[in-house]
Formats: structure tokens, C-alpha cells, sequence
């Protein structure tokens, strides 16, 4: 069955490997296209890049070994079968972590859809059939060296869209994961402005530390969430971030910010009217650009009839400067059609 999907990925691939969108308008392919396939493995990366995306994401974390592999939880039991592989090897909270689980073990296990921990259901029902096929989990190494591939081969550059999950949550383990990913970065030659990449992370105190103590040159992104969100690990005051002063403090050591939807436009009220806030104009006059997440399209905010009309607000009307999205097939399509 693995050769199967391998096959149809490939397939899509050489279909489309020519397609992609001529705007500056950036289709970031959030998780892969995982709108289709199950999030961040090779198969969903190769998908989103036969369908044109312009960047695509890796949330990152780490092995007990210490290497980085792409994932968006330090848990595991969202998105594997560990339970059922390694019954005996949850912490006291009942949760199953990638950190105490080699690269060998984490080889192992086979990669489904995303459930909620709390229920066991899927969190998107439409999505990729449960048990069916066989997905694993890629490291950061393998992730980048399918994208490279593919960009000689089709004569592309995509870029690669890294964040860097929980640092302080990782330190409070002993481990330093911004060093060690910067060092696989390096490695495949991200290691300017120029390259190919932005790298993203929630906490403001981890990228001020990449920017001025790690010396990174690359671009960084300064992600954004409701302030009502509390990660015990993570310090960063989010109200604060999207003031005037907090955005110009971000200008200091980042070069983009990447907002929560909402954070952008609350929203269309009754009437059809857009309330949104002034978050991008503000962005944009310090000269960071702006890339909301994440655009579903089977699950549209209140009073939005459909996906394409949720991609012309952001892209057209408030003009952001690209897009995390778990459908870049539609964005890119949305982006080439003569009248956008
Ligand atoms: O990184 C942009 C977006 O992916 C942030 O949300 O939770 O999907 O990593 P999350
Ligand atoms: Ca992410």
C-alpha cells in the first residue's frame, strides 16, 4: 500500500512539477499538504510540492538521540501508534514523548490522521482514512533533503518553513534544540538572508537568543497567538507583541511576523462587512512581512461561505504576504487565476 501512495505522490508530483504561483503572494504548506494526507510526512511534503506550494512547513522536536525530526507535538500519541507499539513507556501524565524515544524506536511506528487526545476522535472526520497506508515520521534532514531533491530536479526553489517547537519546554529537559536544528540548517546551506528559508518560533526569547547570541542570519518569524493561550513554558506576553511598541520590538530581531487568523480580521459580521485590525499596515510600515495561519478548508471561520472567498479577504482585500495553509492546492489555483 506504501508504494501505492508513493506512486500517486509522485505522480501529482510530475504532473504538476512546474506549477506554482506567480505572485509574490507566498503559499506556505502548513504541515505538507495536509489537508490530504497525513501532516508532516514525506508523502504530505511531496503533495504539497507537485501542487505548487511556494514554502513548506516542519514543526520540529527532538529524539532522546537528540535529533530533530518533524512533528508538532512533543507527544506522540496525537498522530502514531505508540500506545499500541510502546504500552509501558508513557510519563506520569499518561503522554508518550518524542524525547524518550530514539530515532530507532520513533522509525517504528506508523503515523495516522490526528485525533483528540481527550476523546480519541479524528480532529478532522473528511481527512485521510484511518489504518489505511503507511506513513512514518521524517527528520529534519529528510524532510529537507526531499524538498532539495525535488527543487534540482524540477528546477524549483521551494523553501523550507522550520519551527522550532517549545525550546523552553526542551531546555527544562536539558536539551538546547535551537542549536541543534541551526546546525542541521547549516548543513544543507540555510545560513543567510538570502537562503531559501524562515525560520518560526512562538517564543520571542528563543528567537532574540538565535538572532543575537546563535548569530543566525536567517530570516525569523515571530509567530503570534491569542493572548488568552497559556503555555507554562512559554513567558512571551502575546498582548503585548501587537502593540506599536510590541511589533517594533519584534522588528529588532525578526523579520515577519506570523499571526493567528483572527489576530488579522476578526471576522465578517452579518452584513458581510469585514472587521479587521490594523495589525498588518502596522507590520508592513516596520518592514516585516506578514503570514497568518492556518487556512482550512473544512473549517472556515463564522459567516465565510467558502475557502476561496476566506483567501481573497487575506490575500486581496488586507493584502498579507502569504499564507500557512493546509490546502495549497487551492491557494496556489486561488493565486494563478487571471482576475487574482
Ligand atoms: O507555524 C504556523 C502555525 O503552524 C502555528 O501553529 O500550532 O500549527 O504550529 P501550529
Ligand atoms: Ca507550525
Amino acid at each position: 500500500m506504501k508504494k501505492v501512495v508513493s506512486l500517486l505522490v509522485a505522480g501529482l508530483c510530475l504532473s504538476a512539477a512546474l506549477a506554482h504561483t506567480q505572485t509574490d503572494k507566498l503559499v506556505i504548506a502548513h504541515r505538507g499538504a495536509s489537508g490530504y494526507l497525513p501532516e508532516h510526512t514525506l508523502e504530505a511534503k511531496a503533495l504539497a510540492y507537485g501542487m505548487g506550494a511556494d514554502y513548506i512547513e516542519q514543526d520540529i522536536v527532538l529524539t532522546r538521540d537528540n535529533v530533530p525530526i518533524v512533528s508538532h507535538d512533543i507527544h506522540l500519541d496525537t498522530v502514531t501508534d505508540v500506545k499500541e507499539k510502546f504500552p509501558d513507556r508513557a510519563r506520569d501524565d499518561g503522554r508518550f514523548y518524542a524525547l524518550d524515544f530514539t530515532l530507532a524506536e520513533i522509525r517504528q511506528l506508523h503515523v495516522n490522521e490526528r485525533i483528540n487526545i481527550d476523546n480519541g476522535r479524528r480532529v478532522y472526520p473528511g481527512r485521510f482514512p484511518a489504518g489505511k497506508a503507511h506513513f512514518n515520521i521524517a527528520t529534519l534532514a529528510e524532510a529537507i533533503e526531499l524538498i532539495q531533491g525535488l527543487n534540482r530536479s524540477t528546477g524549483r526553489q521551494v523553501g523550507i518553513y522550520p519551527e522550532i517547537k517549545h525550546p523552553a519546554w526542551h531546555r527544562s529537559q536539558g536539551r538546547d534544540i535551537s542549536k541543534i536544528v541551526l546546525k542541521v540548517l547549516s548543513r544543507y546551506g540555510y545560513n543567510d538572508k538570502n537562503s531559501r528559508i524562515y525560520l518560526q518560533c512562538f517564543d520571542a526569547a528563543e528567537l532574540k537568543r538565535i538572532r543575537w547570541q546563535l548569530k543566525s542570519r536567517l530570516k525569523l518569524v515571530q509567530l503570534l497567538i491569542d493572548p488568552r493561550f497559556k503555555d507554562p513554558y512559554n513567558q512571551t506576553d502575546f498582548a503585548h507583541l501587537v502593540t506599536a511598541k510590541g511589533l517594533l520590538e519584534i522588528a529588532g530581531y525578526a523579520d515577519g511576523i506570523g499571526p493567528w487568523m483572527p489576530q488579522v480580521v476578526r471576522g465578517v459580521d452579518q452584513q458581510g462587512r469585514l472587521v479587521q485590525t490594523d495589525l498588518v499596515k502596522q507590520a508592513h510600515a516596520l518592514g516585516l512581512v506578514v503570514h497568518p495561519y492556518t487556512f482550512r478548508a473544512d473549517q472556515l471561520p463564522e459567516n465565510i461561505a467558502s475557502f476561496e472567498q476566506l483567501l481573497g479577504i487575506f490575500l486581496q482585500q488586507v493584502g498579507v504576504d502569504g499564507i500557512f495553509t493546509d490546502f495549497p492546492d487551492r491557494a496556489v489555483n486561488f493565486l494563478r487565476a487571471p482576475a487574482n
